[in-house]
C-alpha cells in the first residue's frame, strides 16, 4: 500500500512537473490584462506604457520558461503604430522574454512611441525534463520557429492589440542579428510549416516589414572559409602551429568558389568576385572611416590609411582610381567641394587608400582572432566544439559538425539531419526563392573592428538583398566592436522614414 501511495505521488509529481513545462494553452489576448508602468530614460524623461506579459504564442508549449512573449504599449500608440520586435538571442542560446531597456533600442523605440514586443525563445542550452531525462529542445531551428510563432501570434490578434502587425520591424545582435535576418528573409516559407503546425502556432503569415541586423553571425556553412580568406595572412595566423595553418589555408582556398557562385553585384552593378572582393571591403571601410573622420573621429595612418597629400578640387580617387574603376564606389557625401573651384577639405583630410594587411592585423590586435576553424571547430586540429556545433546538435545535447570540411576532417560527412536543418538557419539560401516573402526593408551593421565573423558575411547578405531589389541600408560601422543597438538616432530616423 505504501508503495502504491508512493508511486501515485511519483506519478502526480511527474505530471505536475511536466505540466509546469507544458501548460494547457489556447492562443488568446486579453486587452484588459495590461499593467500600467513607467520607463525612465537615461536623460530622466519618462515613458508611460501598458505591459501585457507572459503570453504564450503556441498552444503546444514545450518550454514554459521561454515560449511566451511580452508586449509593451506606450501611451498614445494606436492600431496603426509600427511594432518593434527585439530578440535578445545571443550566442545561439535561449533568451527569456524581458522588459524594455532604457539603454538599448527597446527603450528608444518606446520613447519614439512604437509598440515593443520581446519574445522569449529556446536556444542551444535550454532543456526541459521529461521524466528523469533532460531534453535539449532548443537546438536548431527552434529559436527561429519560436520567433515565427510569435510573429504569427501578433498577426492573429492584430485587430485586438495596439500596433500594426503589417509594420513589424525585427531587431537583434550577433546570433540575434542572425535571427533577425532569418525573420526578415524566410517569411511564409512552407519549409517551416510542419514544425509550426506541430507547435500549435497560429495559422497566419509570418513575413515582416523590416529587419535590423547588427553583426549577424550567419551563413554558418561558409563563415569558416570567409574568416580564413580574410584573416589567413595576418601575423596571428602565421604564428599558429602547422596544423592550424594548414586548416586556415585550406579553408581560405575554398572561399573564392563560394563567392563567385553567389553571382553578386555591387550597388553600382559591377560583378563582385573573389578577384575584387578585397577591394570592395576596402572601399566600404574607407567610406565608413571618411564619414567618421568628417564627423571628428580619429583615423590614424598607423592602421593602414593613406591620406591625400594635397588639397584638391574634389575627392581624390581611392587607390589611384583602380578601385573606383573596378567597383564604381562613390566617396562619402561631403567629399566634394562646397564652393566651386575651392576644396573644402585640407591636406591629409581625404583617405585615399588603406593597406588591408595592416588594417586586418589591427583588427586582430583589438580582439584575438578565433582559432581556425572559427565556427565548425569540433574535432578539427584538436579544437573543442563551438556554440555553433551545439546549435546543430540534437535533443540529447550532442554537438556535431555542420560543414563538409570539418566533417571530413573527422572522417565523416554532415549528417542528413543537419543537411535538412542548414537551409532553415541560413537567410542566404532563401532570398530569391519563389515561395518566400522577404522583408522589403533592411538595416545591416557590422563593426569595422568586429572579428566575430568576417566582413564578407554581412556584406554578402546586404548585396544579395540589394540585388534582389530590397531597400538595404548597410555599413561597416566605424570603430565598432562586436556589438549592437548603437547609433540609435540613425536607426530610428531610418525607421521613421520607412514607416512614414
Ligand atoms: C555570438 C558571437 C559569436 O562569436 C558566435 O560565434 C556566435 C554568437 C553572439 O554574440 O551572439
Amino acid at each position: 500500500m505504501k508503495k502504491f501511495v508512493l508511486s501515485i505521488a511519483c506519478l502526480l509529481t511527474a505530471i505536475c512537473g511536466s505540466a509546469s513545462k507544458r501548460p494547457a494553452v489556447r492562443l488568446q489576448f486579453d486587452a484588459n490584462s495590461g499593467v500600467a508602468s513607467t520607463l525612465v530614460m537615461p536623460q530622466g524623461n519618462k515613458v508611460e506604457y501598458t505591459a501585457y506579459t507572459h503570453i504564450y504564442y503556441v498552444t503546444n508549449v514545450e518550454d514554459s520558461t521561454y515560449q511566451y512573449l511580452n508586449v509593451f504599449v506606450p501611451s498614445g500608440a494606436t492600431q496603426r503604430t509600427p511594432i518593434f520586435l527585439r530578440t535578445y538571442v545571443g550566442g545561439y542560446m535561449a533568451a527569456a522574454a524581458g522588459a524594455p531597456q532604457a539603454g538599448d533600442a527597446t527603450g528608444r523605440a518606446m520613447l519614439e512611441g512604437y509598440v515593443v514586443v520581446i519574445p522569449g525563445t529556446r536556444g542551444r542550452n535550454s532543456t526541459v525534463s521529461r521524466g528523469k531525462k533532460t531534453v535539449y529542445t532548443g537546438r536548431a531551428p527552434k529559436a527561429i520557429l519560436d520567433l515565427k510563432a510569435a510573429i504569427r501570434y501578433l498577426r492573429h490578434f492584430d485587430s485586438q492589440m495596439p500596433g500594426d502587425a503589417e509594420k513589424i520591424i525585427t531587431d537583434g545582435t550577433s546570433a540575434g542579428g542572425a535571427m533577425s535576418a532569418l525573420m526578415g528573409a524566410t517569411g511564409n516559407n512552407p519549409a517551416y510549416e510542419p514544425y509550426l503546425k506541430a507547435m500549435g502556432a497560429a495559422e497566419e503569415r509570418d513575413d515582416v516589414f523590416a529587419s535590423v541586423c547588427y553583426c549577424p553571425i550567419t551563413d554558418l556553412e561558409h563563415a569558416d572559409m570567409a574568416y580564413e580568406w580574410l584573416y589567413g595572412n595576418t601575423d596571428s595566423r602565421k604564428k599558429a602551429d602547422a596544423e592550424h595553418q594548414k586548416v586556415s589555408s585550406e579553408l581560405a582556398a575554398a572561399f573564392p568558389a563560394y563567392i563567385n557562385s553567389l553571382g553578386l553585384r555591387t550597388p553600382d552593378g559591377k560583378q563582385l568576385t573573389a578577384d575584387n572582393y578585397l577591394d570592395f571591403i576596402k572601399c566600404e571601410l574607407i567610406a565608413s572611416a571618411q564619414a567618421a573622420k568628417d564627423a571628428g573621429a580619429e583615423t590614424p595612418d598607423s592602421i593602414g590609411f593613406k591620406f591625400s597629400e594635397a588639397a584638391s578640387f574634389g575627392a581624390p580617387p581611392i587607390n589611384g582610381g583602380k578601385v573606383q574603376e573596378t567597383l564604381g564606389k562613390k566617396l562619402p557625401q561631403g567629399a566634394l567641394p562646397k564652393v566651386p573651384g575651392m576644396a573644402h577639405k585640407q591636406v591629409g583630410e581625404y583617405i585615399i587608400d588603406l593597406d588591408m594587411n595592416t588594417y586586418l592585423n589591427y583588427v586582430a590586435s583589438k580582439t584575438a582572432l578565433k582559432t581556425a576553424p572559427a565556427f565548425d571547430s569540433k574535432g578539427v586540429a584538436g579544437n573543442a566544439a563551438s556554440g555553433e556545433n551545439e546549435e546543430f546538435g540534437n535533443e540529447k545535447g550532442t554537438s556535431v559538425n555542420f560543414t563538409d570540411y570539418s566533417a571530413a576532417k573527422n572522417g565523416g560527412k554532415v549528417s542528413d539531419e543537419v543537411k535538412r536543418l542548414l537551409p532553415l538557419m541560413n537567410p542566404m539560401t532563401q532570398i530569391g526563392q519563389a515561395n518566400v516573402t522577404v522583408a522589403p526593408h533592411w538595416y545591416i551593421r557590422h563593426g569595422s573592428i568586429d572579428r566575430d565573423t568576417a566582413f564578407p558575411i554581412p556584406l554578402n547578405l546586404a548585396m544579395k538583398l540589394q540585388n534582389a531589389g530590397k531597400d538595404v541600408n548597410y555599413l561597416l560601422a566605424w570603430n565598432r566592436p562586436h556589438s549592437g543597438d548603437y547609433a540609435l538616432d540613425d536607426l530610428f530616423s531610418w525607421i521613421k522614414k520607412i514607416t512614414r
